[in-house]
């Protein structure tokens, strides 16, 4: 059976250095701000909101909600986004997804001014990671200077949350990325483009598959690391996966009973795996410990900008 990857337990890790580095901002008056907004009601979208409110509530971030109800105009999420910008009390601002079909999501997310894009999505966060310009932090001897300075370079962005959390989630684990054949079924925004760009620059091979991928087994058997987040329950089976692969599911799936599966079959696969995450308890954890982490180091970059000599 295969080692499994205990989110929760990383998760922890991060979330007690978080809170170490709010309070130190404390002890100059600062306090961390991160804004969730929410529209409509998703199911999916509301556990989200509220697990992120509780895990602020641990570290002692201040959370700022904003509900809109499933008619806000595009003018009305547009006013609660510049507002935040322009909020001194707040450093991160997560807007929950999917937004109501009539709403032009990316000029929503594009909106947020780059600084407090924590959650990493707008173009100019996703553009730096393309151009490795934001990469430094999925290195590990890099994020340890980060992290003891709490220094991020002006330009730098933010990484999106669930795919960084993959990496930090492997390097617990002491998965060797580099060289490795790398695969990622999925190809969303959020999750699978910005994974493989983070595998690629960690040096796998990397294959991204989707629904048109012709014979995805073909492509899943070829992974020593092999990524699935497409929603689809039991897609990824054990005839699909090498002997020893790791196993990532980042899938979610909430079923009528309203319990939650990923899209690997978790027993069988387990078999096969040398490593393999839960769902829960995987890769959601981290996501989460990831938002709190970029928000604070935003909080952090913020006042080493005013005032340079205060945090040494
Ligand atoms: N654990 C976490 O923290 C976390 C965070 C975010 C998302 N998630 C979960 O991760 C999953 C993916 O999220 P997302 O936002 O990336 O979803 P998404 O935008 O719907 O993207 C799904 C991706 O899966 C691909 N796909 C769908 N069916 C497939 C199939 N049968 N074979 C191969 N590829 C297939 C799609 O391909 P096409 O592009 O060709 O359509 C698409 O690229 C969801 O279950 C979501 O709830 C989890």
């Amino acid at each position: 059976m295969a080692t499994i990857m205990d989110g929760k337990r990383l998760a922890d890790e991060i979330k007690a250095e978080v809170r170490k580095n709010v309070e130190g901002l404390k002890r100059f008056g600062i306090d961390v701000g991160l804004a969730i907004v929410l529209v409509g009601d998703n199911l999916a979208s509301k556990q989200y909101f509220l697990a992120t409110l509780k895990s602020c509530k641990k570290v002692a971030i201040n959370a700022y909600e904003y509900r809109l109800p499933a008619t806000a105009s595009a003018n009305e999420i547009l006013n609660v986004v510049y507002s935040v910008n322009h909020d001194e009390r707040i450093h991160g601002l997560l807007i929950l997804f999917p937004l109501p079909p009539r709403i032009n999501a990316r000029r929503v997310v594009n909106t947020i001014s780059p600084e407090k894009d924590v959650d990493g999505l707008g173009s100019i966060s996703i553009g730096r990671l393309a151009a490795d310009e934001s990469t430094f932090q999925i290195f590990h001897d890099n994020l340890k200077v980060l992290n003891n300075r709490g220094f991020m370079p002006r330009l730098s962005s933010f990484l999106p949350c669930t795919p960084y959390g993959v990496i930090r989630l492997l390097e617990f684990y002491g998965v060797e990325i580099k060289g490795k054949n790398a695969v990622v079924v999925g190809k969303s925004l959020a999750v699978g483009k910005p994974l493989s760009m983070m595998l690629l620059a960690k040096e796998a091979t990397v294959t991204v598959c989707h629904r048109e991928t012709r014979d995805l087994s073909f492509f899943t058997r070829q992974a020593d690391i092999l990524c699935s987040a497409t929603g689809v329950k039991g897609l990824i089976k054990a005839d699909m996966v090498k002997e020893g692969a790791v196993v990532v599911d980042i899938g979610i799936n909430i079923l009528e009973d309203g319990s939650i599966v990923g899209d690997v079959d978790f027993e069988s696969v387990g078999e096969k795996a040398s490593f393999i995450t839960p769902v829960p308890g995987g890769v959601g954890p981290v996501t989460i410990a990831m938002l709190l982490e970029n928000t604070v180091k935003s909080a952090q970059r913020n006042e080493q900008m005013k005032s340079p000599f205060m945090m040494t």
